[in-house]
C-alpha cells in the first residue's frame, strides 16, 4: 500500500513552473497575471481563493482577487468579465464557484474569453477535451491524472471507474482517462450495483461529495484510488473514501487533505502559465 503524496507532487510542478517563469522574465521582463473573481463570502470559497492567490504569488504569477458582494447582479459580473477579457495584462480569469442564485453560471462561464479560461470550463474547452483536440483541461481532473500517473505511467486497457458525473470533475475525468486508453465507467446516484462495479476497477476516482462512501469491501488490492471529496464531518475534513479501513486493502490511495487539493492548485498555475505563453507568442 502507498499513500500518494499530492503535496510533494504539487510542489514539484510549482518548482518547475517557477523556474520556467524566471527564464521568461529574464528574456522578456514579463510575468503572467491571474485574476480571480470571488462573489459573496462562502467560507470554503474564501479559503480556496486565498490558497490560489498564495501559490500563484510564490511562483511568480501576479495575482489579483476581485471581491464582489453576494447581491451583485449578473449584468455587473458580465461587465467585469468583459473588462478583464480585453485587458491585455490579464492572462487567466477564474470565477470561483458556486455563484449566488441570481446569477446564471453558464452565462458567466460562456462570457470568459476561451484563451483566458484557466478553469477549462468554457463549452469550447469542454468540447476540445471531449473531441481530443487540445484546449484547456480542468484543473482537478488534470491533477487526478497526474496523481494516477505517479503510480502507473501506462494506463492502457485499465478499468477506470469514476463515481460522480459532474461537469467539474466526473465528465472531464472520464474524457482524460479515455484519452489514456482506459476502459471508463461512470457511476452515479441512479446506478445499480455501484459496489460491484467499483470492485472491478484498477483505477477508482471518487468525486461525489458523500463522506466515507467507498468502504473496504468496494476495493481490491491492485486498485489506485483518487479521492476528490472534501466533506466536513464533525469539524473534520474527510474524503469520499473511508480512508482508514480502505488504505491497507489497495495499491495506492490519496489522502484528504494532502492529495487532490494541492494538485488542483498546481494545475491551475500550469494552465495560467500556458495561457501566458500563448499570449506571449501572439
Ligand atoms: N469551486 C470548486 N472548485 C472550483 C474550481 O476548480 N474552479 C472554480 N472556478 N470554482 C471552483
Amino acid at each position: 500500500m502507498a499513500i500518494i503524496d499530492g503535496k510533494l507532487l504539487a510542489q514539484n510542478i510549482k518548482d518547475s513552473l517557477k523556474q520556467e517563469l524566471e527564464v521568461i522574465k529574464k528574456k522578456t521582463n514579463k510575468s503572467p497575471k491571474l485574476t480571480v473573481i470571488l462573489v459573496g463570502d462562502f467560507a470554503p470559497s474564501k479559503i480556496y481563493v486565498k490558497n490560489k492567490e498564495k501559490s500563484a504569488t510564490e511562483i511568480g504569477i501576479q495575482s489579483e482577487v476581485i471581491r464582489l458582494p453576494q447581491e451583485v447582479s449578473e449584468q455587473e459580473l458580465l461587465k467585469k468579465i468583459e473588462t478583464l477579457n480585453s485587458d491585455q495584462s490579464v492572462n487567466g480569469i477564474l470565477v470561483q464557484l458556486p455563484l449566488p442564485k441570481q446569477i446564471n453560471k453558464e452565462k458567466i462561464i460562456n462570457a470568459i474569453n476561451i484563451g483566458k479560461d484557466v478553469d477549462g470550463f468554457h463549452p469550447y474547452n469542454v468540447g476540445c477535451l471531449s473531441s481530443n483536440t487540445g484546449g484547456v483541461v480542468p484543473c482537478t481532473p488534470l491533477g487526478c491524472l497526474y496523481l494516477i500517473q505517479s503510480v502507473e505511467k501506462n494506463l492502457r486497457g485499465l478499468n477506470a471507474v469514476i463515481i460522480g458525473r459532474s461537469n467539474l470533475n466526473g465528465k472531464p475525468m472520464a474524457n482524460l482517462l479515455l484519452k489514456e486508453d482506459c476502459t471508463v465507467t461512470i457511476v452515479h446516484s441512479k446506478t445499480k450495483n455501484i459496489k460491484e462495479i467499483c470492485q472491478g476497477a484498477d483505477i477508482l476516482v471518487a468525486a461525489v461529495g458523500v463522506p466515507n462512501l467507498v468502504k473496504k469491501d468496494w476495493v481490491n488490492k491492485n486498485m489506485i484510488i483518487i479521492d476528490v471529496g472534501i466533506n466536513k464531518v464533525n469539524d473534520k475534513i474527510v474524503g469520499d473514501v473511508a480512508f482508514d479501513e480502505v488504505k491497507e486493502k489497495v495499491k495506492a490511495i490519496t489522502p484528504v487533505p494532502g492529495g487532490v487539493g494541492p494538485m488542483t492548485i498546481a494545475c491551475l498555475l500550469k494552465n495560467t502559465v500556458e495561457s501566458f505563453k500563448r499570449h506571449l507568442n501572439g
